[in-house]
């Protein structure tokens, strides 16, 4: 299955959340030349204790890319928290990846990335997969539905409150954990070949609704869903004090699961990872005592 365990194998960002749990995976799975690329080489001296090679790899210095990608076979660009600055720092990287001569690009993309102004965040995703696919290079393209954990940040408000503000017609969001999706990732980079663009999913589309419901089931407290056009949502948003750009980014989420594209689910996490994904009642009642339960 790990066809490609000995091949070297390169992690960009490895320092982050889901690059570590990247890194693990692929030694978890027996691959024998694995490099950890971050900006911050003196982060990772546990990894290096495991007999991975760490790199400096700053996608905003180009002098650092050379050296970083050398000798490398495949590549996981994990893509960077630097919005608005995301495609020139990851085409700088697939430049460098093709210059290099790796031969599998693997990214961390977006579901539903498209150039339109309504795709917020998605839009920085889609031309990077331009450049990636402009590279000739084979890729696995993972579109990283919405993590799981991003239910954490205001939970514990939504079960304070008793009230889940959405979107009217909310068609359900395919959660997946981070977990999931960077072993995922590190499954892909071990196995994948050709060209494809998958969705990486949790097991089902959870509706606001639902997710309301789970909230009430685990806390014990009574939460209610509430639906408001987007423009009502923003505002609320902005006035519980979020700045209004990435208020506007999470209501286009949220337009985009009204319109469906987050609903979609697909077993792409068990065919790469080797295992199911988990589903938001279970990581929920695990973080329970985020929701103040
Ligand atoms: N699907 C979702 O719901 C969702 C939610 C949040 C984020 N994301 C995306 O998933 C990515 C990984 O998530 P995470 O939780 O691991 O985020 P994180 O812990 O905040 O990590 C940020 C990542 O960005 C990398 N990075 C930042 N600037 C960079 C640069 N100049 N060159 C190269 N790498 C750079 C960091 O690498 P080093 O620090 O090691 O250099 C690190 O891997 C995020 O960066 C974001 O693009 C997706």
């Amino acid at each position: 299955m790990s066809q490609f365990k000995d091949q070297t194998l390169l992690v960009t960002g490895a320092s982050g959340h889901f690059g570590r749990i990247a890194v693990e995976e692929l030694l978890a799975r027996g691959a024998t030349k694995v490099i950890a690329g971050t900006r911050d080489p003196a982060k990772l001296g546990e990894l290096e204790a495991k007999g991975v090679e760490i790199r400096k790899l700053d996608f905003d210095d180009a002098g650092s890319l050379g050296a970083a990608f050398a000798g490398v076979d495949r590549v996981l660009i994990i893509s960077t928290d630097g919005i608005g600055k995301r495609v020139a720092q990851q085409t700088a990287a697939v430049s460098a990846a093709k210059a290099a001569g790796v031969k599998h690009i693997v990214y961390t993309s977006a579901p539903a990335a498209r150039p339109n102004a309504d795709a917020g965040l998605g839009v920085e995703h889609f031309w990077t997969e331009v450049a990636i696919a402009n590279s000739g290079l084979d890729f696995t393209i993972l579109r990283d539905h919405m993590y799981a954990e991003n239910n954490l940040a205001d939970a514990a408000h939504v079960v304070a409150s008793g009230q889940l503000f959405g979107l009217i017609g909310d068609r359900g969001t395919a959660y997946v954990t981070r977990a999931d999706a960077a072993r995922t990732a590190a499954g892909a980079l071990l196995t994948a070949e050709g060209k494809s663009i998958d969705d990486v999913t949790g097991p089902a589309a959870i509706t606001n609704v639902e997710r309301a419901a789970l909230y009430s089931k685990i806390t014990g407290k009574p939460v209610t869903s509430i639906a408001l056009p987007p423009a009502d949502l923003k505002a609320g948003m902005v006035a519980a004090g979020l700045p209004e750009g990435f208020a506007g980014a999470l209501v286009a989420f949220q337009v985009d699961a009204v319109l469906g594209f987050h609903g979609v689910v697909t077993d792409i996490v068990e065919r790469y990872s080797g295992r199911k994904p988990q589903a938001l009642e279970s990581f929920l009642t695990e973080n329970r005592t985020a929701l103040g339960a």
